[in-house]
């Protein structure tokens, strides 16, 4: 360790479990959340869907978030992306917090750094496939060409389809072009909300693939929501929440592990 291979060793062991303070301070967090907060309706109704939530995405990996219905997953992933805003604390992509921006510039922000797969793949109905793919890119104003979007075309395995509508496609393949229009303009990160919700096993598995390949493959940063341990082992690492709050997380995760921890919380 005397020689130069110390640095980046250390750099090595940092890369493959980083503390919040190192990932923070050395500016490999795509997005993080401090003391967030989120209460819905207020008095007597008033509900406190994320209670002091501390959270990390690290660069060019893949976490997923599990927990009960109704531990705020939906809640703590739009208000990271920039869907919804807290009610107190702060959520950051990169250097940038979102509670200090206006509408317009979350919007931009949104726009250039962030991309969003739901359950239900919000696909525009009367675009064909290719063009709902692209659509981040012409509301950007950019062209839609060139070798990142003919990656990005290919691996959703469409083919001809890329010329039919979403009604045209089984829910499998929609849910991949909902993944390629998150991918396509390269954002900081992508989020997903339950993607394979809506999928059969042989669907849920291949847009795993796809999102696997992209954090791979193409240094994506992705946080997905899952109720699904199969779902949850092709993340890098698993973050689980209750009652609005982080309760557990594991990096190398595998189904009977995330089994353990979700039986003890009671989903
Ligand atoms: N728009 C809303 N208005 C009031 N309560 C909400 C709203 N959205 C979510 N909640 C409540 O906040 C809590 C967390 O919800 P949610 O984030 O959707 O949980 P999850 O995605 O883990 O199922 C739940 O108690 C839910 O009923
Ligand atoms: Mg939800």
């Amino acid at each position: 360790m005397a020689d130069g291979s110390q640095q980046s060793s250390a750099q090595a062991a940092t890369a493959v479990q980083p503390t919040r303070a190192a990932s923070e301070a050395s500016g490999s967090s795509a997005a993080h959340s401090v003391d967030a907060v989120k209460i819905y309706g207020r008095g007597d109704t008033a509900v406190r869907a994320l209670d002091n939530v501390n959270v990390s995405f690290d660069k060019g990996r893949f976490t997923a978030i599990m927990g009960p219905s109704g531990s705020g997953k939906s809640t703590l992933l739009h208000c990271v992306a920039g869907l919804d805003r807290l009610t107190s604390g702060q959520v950051y992509i990169g250097d940038a917090e979102l509670g200090a921006l206006t509408d317009r510039q979350l919007t931009l922000l949104r726009r250039q750094k962030v991309g969003f797969i739901f359950q239900s793949y919000n696909l525009v109905p009367t675009l064909s496939a290719l063009d709902n793919i692209v659509l981040p890119l012409t509301i950007a104003g950019h062209k839609p060409d060139g070798p990142a979007l003919d990656e990005v075309v290919r691996i959703t395995g469409l083919g001809p389809r890329l010329r039919h509508r979403p009604s045209e496609l089984s829910g499998g393949q929609q849910q991949r072009v909902a993944a390629a229009r998150a991918l396509v303009s390269r954002p900081d990160i992508i989020f997903a909300d339950e993607p394979t919700g809506n999928l059969d096993s042989r669907s849920s598995a291949e847009l795993l693939d796809f999102l696997r390949h992209a954090v791979s493959d193409l240094g994506q940063t992705l946080a997905m929501v899952t109720h699904d341990p199969l779902a949850a082992v092709r993340a890098d690492r698993v973050v689980f929440l209750a009652d609005g709050r982080v309760v557990d997380e594991m990096t190398s995760p595998t189904a009977d592990t995330i089994l353990g921890v979700m039986r003890h919380l009671g989903d």
